[in-house]
């Protein structure tokens, strides 16, 4: 059986092919995201020259301790490329992203890069969004009133199901890099991805929901049979 890791690792491989000498690289955060950092630290000491804007203080860290250049996005300027992990892949590669806290940085990042590939192993991939609980980032600010309108905008897009406030291993509430509470809707079926969105994102509060639809142009997914490229 082959290891989850290394399925992990072979589609963070595959997505290399895709950065060329001189590129802006949004880098993604999560376990698929945290090979392709390594993987690609190793072409920068064999003389690739990148330029990256990490989407979160983690892989930050990690790029930094790699000796991968980074920048902020704004020093940076528009990136060519962005490569992350996803929580879930749907039809159209709409995703489910933010498993890790990090999806306003990664939808910010996505969204200012031309390109945006998710890489993940072959199990990410679903018929329907929806097992993985949807991440939606809140302020802090009233958040019992939050959720309760953000459980009403759930039912108008003829979705259902708990939701509870992110904790940390300590049980305290989970804090983004932002500052920010997440709340995890698990909803277990997201018929209409683009109508949650749209419902979601219009209660007060929300800072940002972890549906990213029309962001991906290719998904690179590792099986044991291996490599398949999808696109929306
Ligand atoms: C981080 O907030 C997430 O969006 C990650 O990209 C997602 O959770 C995928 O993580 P793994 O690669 O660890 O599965």
């Amino acid at each position: 059986m082959v290891h989850a890791e290394d399925l992990k690792r072979r589609a963070a491989a595959h997505a290399l092919t895709y950065v060329t000498d001189g590129m802006r690289l949004g880098l993604g955060t999560g376990s698929t995201a945290r090979h392709f950092v390594e993987l690609l630290a190793e072409k920068v000491h064999g003389g690739l020259t990148v330029l990256c804007v990490p989407t979160s203080e983690q892989t930050l860290a990690q790029a930094v301790s790699l000796g991968v250049p980074i920048a902020t996005l704004d020093e940076a300027g528009p990136l060519d490329l962005c490569i992350d992990g996803a929580d879930e892949i749907g039809p159209g590669l709409a995703l489910i992203k933010g498993g890790g806290g990090a999806l306003l940085r990664e939808k910010i990042v996505a969204s200012a890069a031309r390109e945006m590939i998710v890489i993940a192993d072959a199990s990410k991939k679903v018929e329907m969004l929806g097992r993985f609980p949807l991440p939606i980032e809140v302020v802090d600010f009233g958040v019992n009133a939050i959720t309760r309108q953000v459980a009403e905008a759930i039912r108008s897009a003829g979705c259902a199901g708990d939701i509870t406030v992110r904790r940390d291993g300590d049980g305290h509430p989970f804090v983004t890099d932002q500052g920010h509470l997440i709340l995890d809707a698990h909803l277990g079926r997201i018929p209409d991805p683009a109508a949650l969105a749209a419902a979601v994102a219009q209660v007060a509060g929300v800072v940002e929901h972890g549906l990213f639809i029309g962001l991906a142009r290719r998904a690179v997914l590792a099986g044991k049979d291996g490599i398949t490229e999808l696109e929306p």
